[in-house]
């Protein structure tokens, strides 16, 4: 169903004239910015923890979906993977990755249909329970008011209608050989994300900010990753390519910012890599949270 239209990825509105939001500048306002480097980490992110985070994840053929925030549609794929016949709208502010997301969908073949708009998951251009399922992943972490966000999400939801949040905590992080010049490097991305509205900690707020906002049937589960030399797959893929990558990238603002100097952030980020070598381990957990909307 719809492979057709989703082989070619779908519909597009980016950049239509009806579309007021802008595509913000790299790294204003979003910490972790738009390049190539980091279109690849979020896909690393997303094919090394599919399993982990879209297990129970699966919406009925014909129900209308909303991914907010879907970035370049490295979860994009996986939703429409487990959910063939499900109408997904996948929206994010960025006009950049939406173009890389509905790339990506238009080689690898699905059977749901993928509809791309640009919309601010603030402001959405959509009337009241629009959709039957909400799915938002590594979001809430980098916008200034998530209970505004998911309270706005709600009033597109239908009563009865699902969403589902991801997000990470950065203080869930620890690791072997145990190092303060690694902790402090990884502090200083959570400082940096704070000072860009964002919250790096978010995780162990999924639960009441969705109860805040008026959901009911919350359950948040944690999803832990644990890597070793023993799984090789989950050191390459989520410590190396996903954390690591994403804690070296902002070196130059905490450069900048005057938090570091060179010589301490190579050591912390030196001594992270030494958790992704044999002898290594690294922890961290995400937060999934499900809800639904109250009838009535
Ligand atoms: C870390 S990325 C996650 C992308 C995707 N959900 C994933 O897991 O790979 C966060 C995304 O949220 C988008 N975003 C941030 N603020 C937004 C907003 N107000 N409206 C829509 N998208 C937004 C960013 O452009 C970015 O693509």
């Amino acid at each position: 169903m719809g492979t057709a239209a989703t082989a070619t990825g779908g519909t597009d509105e980016t950049g239509t004239p009806e579309n007021k939001h802008r595509t913000p500048s790299p790294n204003s306002g979003y910490v972790h910015g738009y390049s190539d480097h980091e279109a690849r980490r979020l896909t690393d992110q997303a094919e090394t923890l599919a399993a982990l985070l879209h297990a129970g994840t699966a919406y009925p053929a014909g129900s209308r979906v909303l991914e907010a925030g879907c970035g370049v549609g490295a979860q994009t794929v996986h939703l429409a993977a487990s959910s063939p016949g499900a109408h997904i709208t996948a929206i994010d502010i960025s006009a950049a990755s939406l173009a890389r997301a509905r790339a990506r969908l238009a080689a690898r073949p699905h059977a749901a249909t993928v509809h791309w708009q640009q919309a601010d998951l603030t402001d959405l251009p959509y009337p009241d329970a629009s959709f039957d399922h909400l799915f938002v992943c590594f979001v809430l972490e980098h916008l200034p008011d998530p209970a505004q966000a998911l309270a706005g999400l709600r009033r597109v939801l239908r009563p009865g209608g699902s969403i589902t949040v991801i997000e990470g905590d950065h203080g869930s992080a620890f690791f072997h050989p145990d190092s303060a010049h690694a902790r402090a490097a990884i502090g200083h991305q959570v400082r940096l994300q704070a000072a860009a509205g964002g919250n790096a900690l978010l995780g162990r707020e999924v639960q009441p900010l969705l109860t805040a906002a008026g959901y009911a049937d919350v359950t948040v589960r944690p999803r832990t990753v644990y890597a070793d030399a023993t799984r090789p797959g989950l050191t390459d893929g989520f410590t190396h390519d996903t954390f690591i990558a994403m804690i070296a990238s902002v070196r130059d603002d905490a450069l900048a910012a005057g938090l570091t100097t060179e010589t301490d952030w190579d050591r912390g980020i030196g001594d992270l890599r030494r958790t992704a070598q044999e002898g290594g381990t690294f922890h961290y957990t995400f937060f999934k949270g499900t809800a639904v909307k109250p009838v009535g």
